[in-house]
């Protein structure tokens, strides 16, 4: 069952100093959510956006939040972040011994749980979880860095867990996509089953591509 497709803006991938007429342009356009990078440069080799920035993007907007933590021991951090009903918060299942642990613990603040899998790990690690997840974050790129290639073999990833969810009764968890959603690339994604697009640099946000007009194309090839 297909589901309306939404958007999720790469923040990390925003220019700082427009944050707040891009975040304006957001909410006029129908941006669904904030996808926020967390970084904690050991389970990815990079660092990017942080707690204050989630607590200022709140003073300026109500857009809810997508938070990605590539972080270890995410279970022992949770509490750092201000989470509330409406974000979504994902894991991965690479960085925590106790996922289903963790999935509720997400889901006790009210936020929506999701797990996020590398492109390198199988889909089959979210079967003994699956009544605990809102969404599946699928990385169609190794994770840590804005403008990378697709990892072509993500796009049956999507597809098998469209079918897994599906077969299972588990119609209304989401699936997300994160990394080179190009317009091309979207369109694929989509198909395969994706509802929920991380717009970054190959997308939507660069120079003169972060428009009304560009979100309106972005739209278009994730209908
Ligand atoms: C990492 C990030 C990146 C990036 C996506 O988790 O979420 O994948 O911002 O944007 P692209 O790949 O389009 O630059
Ligand atoms: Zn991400």
């Amino acid at each position: 069952m297909k589901k309306t497709s939404q958007i999720s803006v790469s923040m990390m991938c925003v220019d700082v100093t427009h944050t707040r007429d891009m975040v304006r342009l957001m909410e006029k356009n129908g941006v669904s959510y904030f996808h926020i990078d967390i970084m904690d440069g050991e389970f990815v080799p990079n660092f990017c956006l942080g707690t204050d920035y989630i607590r200022q993007l709140r003073t300026i907007s109500k857009i809810p939040m997508d938070i990605h933590l590539m972080i270890e021991n995410p279970d022992r951090k949770l509490d750092y972040f201000d989470i509330r009903p409406g974000d979504f918060v994902s894991v991965h299942c690479e960085t925590t011994r106790h996922l289903q642990r963790t999935l509720q613990y997400i889901r006790s603040k009210g936020a929506k749980a999701m797990a996020a899998l590398n492109p390198a790990t199988p889909l089959e690690n979210l079967r003994y979880v699956l009544d605990d997840l809102d969404g599946v974050l699928i990385m169609t790129v190794n994770p840590g860095f804005a403008g990378q290639k697709l990892v072509p073999a993500t796009l049956g990833k999507i597809e098998d867990t469209r079918r897994m969810l599906d077969e299972t009764g588990h119609e209304n968890v989401q699936i997300e996509v994160d990394g080179n959603v190009s317009l091309t690339n979207a369109v694929r994604m989509r198909q395969a089953g994706a509802d929920i697009f991380v717009a970054g640099t190959s997308g939507l946000v660069k120079d003169g591509v972060m428009t009304e007009e560009g979100i309106g194309d972005f739209k278009k090839a994730i209908a």
